[in-house]
């Protein structure tokens, strides 16, 4: 009988591939069509309203592109859209979302030390804060304020700088990091959904009624494709960070998340500048590495976190973990199979901080744990590491039955 342990840890693989696979579908394209846009050329014999062209070649053939600012004469009877690669990134990345943090929330959601929340509340706050996100930003955009473009994007900066904050307050570091992602990406989606693809979508029902569309709608695409552009490899990078405890673990987290949105800006402009033709802005890479140096500086200074939730403080979906009559035995057989290197300070020799930020060294970590455990242990034997640690099949089998009594699967 397959448990759902077993199903969720595939359900994740799964959608993690697709999420993956739409990812680069969306960034792809985006890329695609920023460079050629940047690209274009006039030349003499453009047709009627035509704007700029470029030529291509490709896979053994040449493509010959056009671009009509509003609109060509006559609207073509065959128009491709690009949408579905953003939403459907965005939908398999909640999907993700709510995998690996909704249901694991007792261990990668809620750090109690900050926070302790009830697995509902840490959800409740999750899906708010994405949804109020995408309203403040579209407030602000479509507002006064919003008309000056630099204006804009220098207090969105300062915007995504207090909600990276505001989630290490709330969150793990893990999850914060992740969420400051998710955020970002909820309004680089929101921007395809909400925005650009209803305004392209006035705008050709107004040429197949013969109406002349109004410009506003191309100024205003045109705004919010230019965030996208700049917000898209911070959002790759925070993805990744939860690979990087020293990103995500560390004291000024939420200051190396910021510091990562100015080196999006910084790359870009260095590829815009090149496909706009005004050459390589070399100075673009300096401030690079100088902010990713500061970035590492960041992470080795502060304290590291402290750990020592109480056990008796335990949410009851956790603490059934630790009142199993077995737990003593479990607890110390992690001890002596994953604490050697899952420690505030492993003792083991090439490790310097707790592997993926995981530390196995009190009760309340371990019952936390309790579904990675078994997942790394139990169920597989991915964990201890290759045959760093021995660990017997009887010892597996404890976790495994420890996991399953518990859960009642
Ligand atoms: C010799 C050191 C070592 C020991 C012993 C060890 N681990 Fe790990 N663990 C690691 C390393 C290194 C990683 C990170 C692997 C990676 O980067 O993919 C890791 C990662 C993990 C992860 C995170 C996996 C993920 O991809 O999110 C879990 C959970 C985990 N270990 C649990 C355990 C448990 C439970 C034990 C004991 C039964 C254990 N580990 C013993 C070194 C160790």
């Amino acid at each position: 009988m397959l448990e759902l342990a077993v199903w969720g840890a595939w359900a994740e693989f799964a959608v993690r591939w697709v999420h993956v696979i739409t990812a680069i579908a969306w960034i792809g394209a985006s890329f695609y069509f920023i460079a050629l846009d940047l690209g274009l050329r006039k030349s003499a014999d453009l047709p009627k309203g035509a704007y700029g062209e470029e030529w291509q070649v490709h896979g053994g053939g040449f493509y010959h592109i056009q671009k009509y600012l509003v609109a060509p004469n006559r609207l073509p009877e065959h128009l491709i859209w690009h949408k579905w690669q953003s939403y459907a990134t965005w939908l398999s990345g909640f999907a993700l979302l709510a995998l690996v943090y909704y249901v694991g929330a007792e261990f990668y959601l809620i750090d109690a030390e900050k926070m302790d929340l009830a697995v509902w509340q840490a959800i409740a706050i999750s899906i708010a804060s994405l949804a109020i996100g995408w309203v403040i930003y579209d407030g602000l955009c479509k507002s006064r304020f919003g008309e000056d473009n630099t204006r804009l994007m220098v207090f969105l900066f300062v915007l995504l700088v207090i909600m990276s904050w505001g989630y290490t307050q709330v969150f793990t570091g893990r999850a914060a990091l992740l969420h400051l992602g998710a955020f970002t990406a909820t309004i680089m989606s929101g921007n395809v959904f909400m925005v650009i693809i209803p305004n392209q979508k006035i705008v050709v029902a107004d040429l197949r009624a013969g109406r002349t569309p109004d410009a506003k709608y191309g100024r205003i695409a045109k705004q919010r494709s230019t965030h996208n552009n700049y917000l898209t490899l911070p959002v790759i990078f925070l993805m990744l960070s939860n690979h990087y405890p020293l990103a995500f673990a560390s004291e000024y987290n939420w200051l190396i998340a910021g510091l990562v949105f100015l080196m999006g800006v910084t790359i870009r402009h260095f590829f815009n500048s090149l496909h706009m033709g005004h050459g390589y802005k070399w100075w673009t890479w300096g401030a690079t590495i100088a902010l990713f140096i500061a970035i590492i500086l960041l992470s080795t200074v502060g304290k590291p976190a402290r750990d020592d939730e109480d056990l008796a403080s335990l949410p009851p979906s956790v603490a059934r973990f630790a009142q199993d009559p077995q737990f003593e035995d479990i607890y110390w057989s992690v001890v002596g199979h994953c604490s050697m290197c899952h420690a505030e300070q492993p003792n083991w020799p090439g490790l310097h901080w707790a592997p993926k930020g995981i530390k196995l060294e009190t009760e309340a970590q371990v019952a936390r744990a309790a579904l990675p455990i078994y997942l790394q242990s139990g169920a597989s034997h991915a964990m201890p590491p290759g045959s760093t640690v021995l660990m017997d099949d009887q010892s597996r089998k404890e976790i495994a039955d420890w996991y399953r009594r518990v859960t009642g699967s």
